[in-house]
């Protein structure tokens, strides 16, 4: 918990945390996690796009690695243990393996992932689509809102955009990667439980639009010459909401609105925006997604606009492997707590580590489901039972492979 406070002050912002990829903020966080790192006894390098990656080898060093992990990035304003939670359980997990009478035989390896919010280039899971091998080389032309390229950001990162090949993990290289994240929802503490294991992970389509019409003067454009993006933008975010409110379990958000040139006398010019759409079911999820993106080339149409829709990122659901949820939940009983089974809105990196390797995760109850801002919090005693889990799984596994 103290190592979570610490983490917290590495930011971009003063007054609140903001730690987005590739900023001296995070390189900042970066090294103390690596320090830790490092007295926790493991092999500590920073890969290629920037992860730092702590490795505890077992004594059969060639055998496949269980990957444990969470990422170090934030939203903007974020609470402080949306990711740091979940490389800190693991680091404090490996730590404890140091003191079994007999060694493990498989290497463990934590990952504390550099970008999975996607803050700065909209990315999303760049940190785990290397490890994973999926990342797209695209991205590299992609520019932050000062004109700096990821390429640009990553070398300055003390990454390697020319060797992101080489980061991926090869068949065979790892057993499974586990997850220890806050719930960032309400039911752990609606049951009374502290941990949970998670059953599956929504799939997410995250959309950069925007409307371009024409910027003017507020005091002498009659209405009717008007090209005006932003009430257009406003129609779009009320069919986003009643979209949602209509189809069940669908979730969709527009977070991020950008209104040009921005004066209050001005007809604004352009207005961009963003749109996250997510269910647990693939085809809800993308018919939504077409829907609105319907809507907004209509509006466009009746306003005398021109419209931008760019799907940013879209990942699909993922399930988590059964065997490992059965073993985590044998953990948790054996820990005395109850088991309880829940899926996530939320996406994480193991979306991405289920392309190569059998995922799971656990869940730490939150305080009133908050997430995704400051008042973010999670109880000593659940993270207490978080790291006994993770525990008891590692123990488990690390007795069947000697036999
Ligand atoms: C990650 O926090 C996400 O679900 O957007
Ligand atoms: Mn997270
Ligand atoms: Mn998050």
């Amino acid at each position: 918990m103290a190592r979570c406070d610490e983490l917290a002050a590495f930011t971009e912002e003063p007054g609140r945390i903001t730690r987005s990829y590739g900023t001296p903020a995070l390189t900042a966080a970066r090294d103390r996690i690596a320090q830790w790192m490092h007295d926790a006894g493991l092999a500590v390098r920073v890969d290629a796009v920037g992860n730092v990656r702590g490795r505890g080898q077992g004594s059969v060093p060639a055998a496949p690695a269980l990957l444990l992990g969470s990422h170090l990035d934030s939203v903007r304003d974020a609470g402080r243990y949306d990711g740091p939670l979940g490389i800190l359980v693991a680091l404090e997990v490996v730590d404890h393996l140091r003191h079994r009478p007999r060694p493990v035989s498989f290497p463990v390896e934590v990952i504390a992932f550099a970008d999975e919010e996607g803050l700065r280039f909209q990315t999303t899971y760049l940190g785990s689509c290397a490890v994973a091998g999926s990342f797209d080389a695209a991205f590299l032309d992609l520019v932050d809102e000062n004109g700096m390229t990821l390429r640009e950001a990553m070398e300055g990162f003390g990454g390697d955009p020319d060797a992101l090949a080489a980061t991926a993990l090869q068949a065979g290289e790892a057993l499974a990667y586990l997850e220890v994240h806050i719930e960032q929802g309400p039911y752990l503490e609606s049951v009374d439980a502290p941990v949970g294991v998670v059953t599956a992970i929504s799939g997410q389509s995250r959309i950069l639009a925007a409307f371009s019409g024409e910027a003017g003067h507020a005091g002498t454009v009659a209405m009717h010459l008007r090209r005006d993006p932003l009430p257009a933008a406003a129609e779009v975010v009320m069919t986003t909401e009643n979209l949602a409110w209509h189809t069940p379990g669908l979730l969709a958000t527009v977070g991020m609105i950008e209104v040009t040139p921005g004066a209050s006398n001005v007809i604004p010019g352009q207005v961009r925006f963003s749109v996250d759409v997510r269910h647990p079911e693939d085809a809800v999820r993308t018919s939504a997604v077409s829907a609105l993106e319907q809507q907004i080339r209509e509006v466009a149409a009746s306003r005398s606009l021109t419209a931008e829709w760019r799907v940013a990122r879209d990942h699909s659901a993922v399930l988590c492997d059964a065997s490992l949820m059965t073993r985590l939940a044998e953990a948790v009983a054996a820990a005395g707590l109850p088991v309880e089974r829940l899926p996530s809105g939320a996406g994480h990196d193991a979306v991405v580590m289920s392309e190569i390797v059998p995922v799971g995760m656990l869940f730490v109850r939150c305080a009133g489901g908050i997430s995704h801002q400051p008042a973010e919090s999670v109880a000593t005693s659940d993270v207490v039972a978080a790291i006994d889990v993770l525990d008891r799984f590692v123990d488990t596994l690390a007795n069947e492979k000697l036999q």
